[in-house]
């Protein structure tokens, strides 16, 4: 029973849809109709600016910690586990808005930020490093959330398999999401932060 509740739970988390809710409520859009059509901070911050956009993030990372912190709180460790994997899929594609949320990129985020911090910092610096570099934010996240199960690897004393298996399926689900971006970015048409390609 325990296990249904911290699944139902976090998915709920996950639907909280922010880059569609801030779309709505600020400027009366829907997110889904405009840029990438994607419901997540990329997208926000390239169609309502830098403060919605900014907004936009760390609400979607908030979700993945109050995520794990809930699962935990509900089932103890393995509860945090499974709780980070069902806000993801919450968020990427939510029931409440016919499933066409975002990526997962931020929620995984903040779900990683808590179960095992160092992953978000190396990756993170890698993925971000490449953003800056090439101003492709997809290829920034995929890099960030793809190395994620190596890095682990690399750079932890200890072997966690539910971490390890957690962060197999973050890059798995980044790939699938992002199939779109990674077909622009071998066509060399995909969007680049700012606006010019
Ligand atoms: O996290 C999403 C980002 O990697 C790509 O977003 O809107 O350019 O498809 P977008």
């Amino acid at each position: 029973m325990k296990i249904v509740l911290t699944i139902l739970l976090s998915y709920i988390i996950g639907c909280f849809s922010s880059a569609y809710i801030i779309g709505k409520s600020f400027k009366c859009i829907d997110i889904r109709k405009h840029g990438s059509g994607n419901s997540g901070a990329t997208n926000a911050l390239r169609v309502m600016g830098l403060k919605l956009g900014a907004l936009t993030f760390i609400l979607d990372v908030l979700k993945g910690i109050v995520a794990v912190y809930l699962g935990k709180i509900i089932m103890g460790d393995n509860g945090a586990y499974i709780a980070g994997f069902f806000v993801v899929i919450g968020h990427n594609w939510p029931v409440f808005i016919s499933f066409k949320g975002g990526k997962g990129v931020a929620t995984s985020l903040g779900v990683l930020l808590i179960l095992y911090w160092p992953i978000v910092i190396v990756s993170g610096i890698i993925g971000l490093a490449l953003v800056l570099f090439t101003k492709y934010v997809s290829l920034g996240s995929i890099t960030f959330l793809g190395t994620a199960p190596l890095t682990y690897l690399l750079i932890s004393k200890s072997f966690d398999k539910r971490l390890f298996i957690l962060a197999i399926c973050f890059a798995l689900l980044t790939i699938e999401r992002h199939k779109s971006n990674i077909k622009r970015l071998k066509e060399g048409t995909e969007n680049k932060l700012g606006g010019s390609r």
